[in-house]
């Protein structure tokens, strides 16, 4: 007789409450004992086996100096041709960096100069805006639409404007988006590359949670459609799907057209990932596809719950069904606040942390993003402490 292989665990059942309460990073360590932390994107997870045996192995022999050789670059080579149907990615075109912000930063640094523009489609990922305005660029904002698409129309507009006179300019696309979850089309992205080769516009493609895509949604990497001039950047990493935020280890990945400038930036001294990063993140890419698979599924039926808890107890918030990432944006515009932040009066009178959506710009008051990348006992808790505090 054949004993039936016991279903693999979701990641996200795993670690306690008491565990998570006793957790030094952002996400639990940052406020009051009795806070829900449903905000920075850190999920709630231990490690993925492969990757908790790399870091063991690495530390129990002091394998700790500094990182040498291509294995991260390769693993993702193979990661994407198999999970993304990406055969042509080679190692040649990539380059380790300590972590995807200061990828996208070197690489809008290496084809803008100081005060030329960055276009960027909020609401986004508020660190798009700091970090880019803290290099000295401006942004140039190009919302998305209603239904958080990729206006293009808007962006055509954007182009022109930040090209005004000849001037270099940069797009900083966030695929999948942030914090939406939107997924850019194929078809849209052509459109993105068509307009760039048109106004000459340089595209870093910041695709940090592109392992984090549905079963039923499909991811398209930028650099797939770029064939025109291929003069594109992507930022990658296994950061966010595994959870490594902590051991950052990031890869720049240039189009074709964008060889030279790889070739001028690693003229120039610099660090890349550490190696733990990179070891652990290696793992991920190579071992870690089971897990990522449990993960998705649990996630995939917390995007459910939440969709479900929103309407029993929370009708009039609108939500945004994300498509890929464990991030929402919720609209909590029909409630009346007094014009404050959801974030800050559901810190106060739910005792569960979102982030602020104004903080993600053009579009953000009277929203909220939440990290779904719990529990169900802790998100079904979540959202009604949250309906308590509406009532
Ligand atoms: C779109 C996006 N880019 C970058 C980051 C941060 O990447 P890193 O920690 O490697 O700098 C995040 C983190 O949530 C993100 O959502």
């Amino acid at each position: 007789m054949t004993v039936p292989a016991s279903p693999r665990p979701n990641p996200l059942t795993i670690p306690t409450l008491a565990a998570l309460q006793a957790r030094e990073s952002a996400k639990w360590g940052r406020f009051e004992p009795d806070v829900l932390p449903l905000y920075v994107a850190e999920m709630d997870v231990e490690f993925a086996p492969p990757v908790r045996d790399a870091l063991a192995k690495a530390i129990a022999t002091g394998d700790v100096g500094y990182r040498t050789g291509t294995a991260y670059e390769e693993s993702l080579v193979t990661f994407a041709r198999e999970r993304w149907d990406w055969p042509s990615l080679a190692v040649e075109h990539i380059v380790g960096v300590p972590d995807v912000i200061t990828g996208y930063v070197d690489a809008i640094t290496l084809v803008t100069e100081p005060g030329d523009a960055v276009i960027i489609n909020p609401p986004a990922y508020p660190p798009f805006f700091s970090f880019v305005e803290g290099a000295g660029r401006r942004v140039e904002e190009s919302p998305l639409t209603a239904d958080f698409r990729i206006d293009l129309a808007d962006l055509e507009a954007a182009f022109q404007r930040a090209t005004a006179g000849g001037r270099p300019a940069a797009y900083l696309l966030c695929n999948p988006h942030n914090p939406t979850g939107t997924l850019h089309t194929r078809a849209e992205l052509e459109s993105v590359a068509a307009l760039a080769a048109r106004y000459g516009v340089r595209v870093v493609a910041d695709e940090i949670h592109a392992p984090l895509v549905y079963s039923d949604a499909t991811y398209t990497p930028y650099l797939t459609v770029d064939s025109e001039r291929a003069d594109a950047f992507s930022l990658m990493s296994a950061s966010k799907a595994w959870n490594l935020a902590g051991i950052p280890a990031a890869l720049l990945v240039a189009g074709e057209g964008a060889m030279e400038d790889l070739a001028r930036y690693k003229s120039v001294p610099r660090h890349g990932p550490s190696q733990l990063g990179a070891l652990a993140q290696t793992a991920a890419y190579t071992q870690g596809g089971p897990w990522l698979d449990d993960l998705l599924a649990g996630l995939d039926a917390n995007r459910h719950l939440l969709g479900a808890l929103l309407k029993e107890h929370l009708p009039e918030v609108a939500y945004t069904w994300p498509e890929s990432t464990y991030l929402a944006w919720l609209d909590f515009s029909a409630y009346d606040l007094g014009g404050e932040d959801p974030s800050e009066f559901l810190h106060r009178e739910a005792r569960v942390m979102l982030n602020s959506g104004p903080m993600f710009r053009l579009g953000g008051a009277g929203h909220a993003r939440i990290n779904f990348a719990t529990s169900p006992a802790i998100l079904t808790e979540a959202i009604e402490r949250i309906a308590r505090a509406l009532r």
